[in-house]
């Protein structure tokens, strides 16, 4: 059985905060965060958490697939700001779409959870364990960035994407090869430490940590395991890369994604970009451009698409799939 998208939805908060509103806050300009990014401005949740955007995303998800709450019997939601420590997003979105025969939890794999909810969910539909899944990567990363750190803070933005996939016998379509890694020698690289009380047997009491990033570092990084993963995956499904229509990447920098491109030799056009409108939205980027390509009509039944992304950890991934 394969695992085939049969819907897609995505969500952001309507607040939209330019570049010029972020050099009234920090010392940076529209210009340098143009060239170095490719990010033009960003939507920041002014209430609204990660549940209600990822519950959004999957409304309009269920509604371009054609199915009802009670269908879904798998909710994986990929994110590292859950709004709480417990219950998890999976178990809030299910509460708010009624989808009462689901199964829901959260895949923690930062910017990569996105791939790694898809993959999971492949794995658990060959298994035979559910058969109509929502898959949701959300993030809610404006509340853990250091708003006085222009290193990181022009970076990013709030979001959520989902799809509705369904288990089909035929080869046709669906999920053809995937592909997951992670590496936590390289932790530090990347980090938010979490944000702890502390206990009664502790001298610490509650801490509060932000996003703090080695920038150079992580491109180093995604520029070397991205081509990686999607060239394992190609050889994996013996694709050749110029039958892949659309490469589908993490949006967290412009010039990665030009990078990559260059590393595998293949043309921009072919890698779709929206992180000018968004910023890096994390575990949203990819179903969120995803969505967009499809309500543009960019995608037919057959087209071959390459996901693939990498985050905190570090992890990486990529998912071949055939529309
Ligand atoms: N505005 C103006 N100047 C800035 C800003 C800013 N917003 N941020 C940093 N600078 C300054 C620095 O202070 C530094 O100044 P200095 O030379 O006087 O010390 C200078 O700009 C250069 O800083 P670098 O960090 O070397 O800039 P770099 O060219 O590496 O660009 C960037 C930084 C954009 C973060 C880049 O390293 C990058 O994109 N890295 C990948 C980051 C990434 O993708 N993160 C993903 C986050 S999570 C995820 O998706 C996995």
């Amino acid at each position: 059985m394969r695992m085939r998208i049969i819907g897609t939805g995505s969500y952001v908060p309507g607040r939209t905060v330019t570049n010029d509103d972020l050099a009234k806050i920090v010392e940076t300009s529209d210009e340098w965060i143009r060239t170095r990014t490719g990010i033009g401005s960003r939507h920041i949740s002014d209430g609204p958490g990660t549940a209600f955007m990822a519950a959004e995303a999957a409304k309009k998800a269920m509604e371009s697939a054609g199915v009802e709450p009670e269908d879904i019997d798998l909710i994986l939601v990929g994110t590292t700001t859950a709004d709480h420590c417990f219950p998890s997003t999976a178990c809030e979105v299910q509460g708010m779409l009624g989808a009462v025969r689901a199964v829901g939890y959260d895949i923690s794999a930062a910017c990569s959870g996105f791939i790694f909810a898809l993959n999971t969910a492949d794995a658990l539909m060959k298994s035979g364990a559910c058969r109509t899944a929502l898959i949701i990567g959300a993030d809610n990363l404006s509340k853990i960035v250091d708003w006085t750190d222009r290193s990181t803070c022009v970076l990013f933005g709030d979001g959520a994407g989902a799809v509705v996939a369904q288990g089909c016998e035929s080869e046709e379509a669906g999920l053809m090869a995937m592909n997951m890694g992670s590496d936590g020698r390289k932790a530090s690289v990347l980090e938010c430490q979490s944000r702890t009380m502390g206990n009664f047997l502790t001298e610490k009491g509650p801490e509060l940590g932000y996003i703090t990033m080695e920038g150079q570092e992580v491109f180093k990084f995604a520029v070397k395991k991205v081509p990686e993963c999607i060239l394992k995956a190609l050889a994996d499904s013996g694709e050749d890369i110029e039958e892949i229509k659309y490469f589908v990447l993490h949006q967290a920098n412009y010039r990665i994604c030009e990078s990559i491109a260059k590393r595998l030799k293949v043309p921009m056009d072919r890698i779709p970009m929206n992180i000018e409108r968004y910023g890096n939205t994390s575990g949203a980027t990819i179903p969120v451009l995803l969505d967009e390509l499809n309500r543009e009509g960019k995608l037919t039944p057959g087209d071959k698409l390459m996901l693939a992304g990498f985050g905190a950890g570090l992890t990486w991934g990529a998912s071949l799939i055939r529309w």
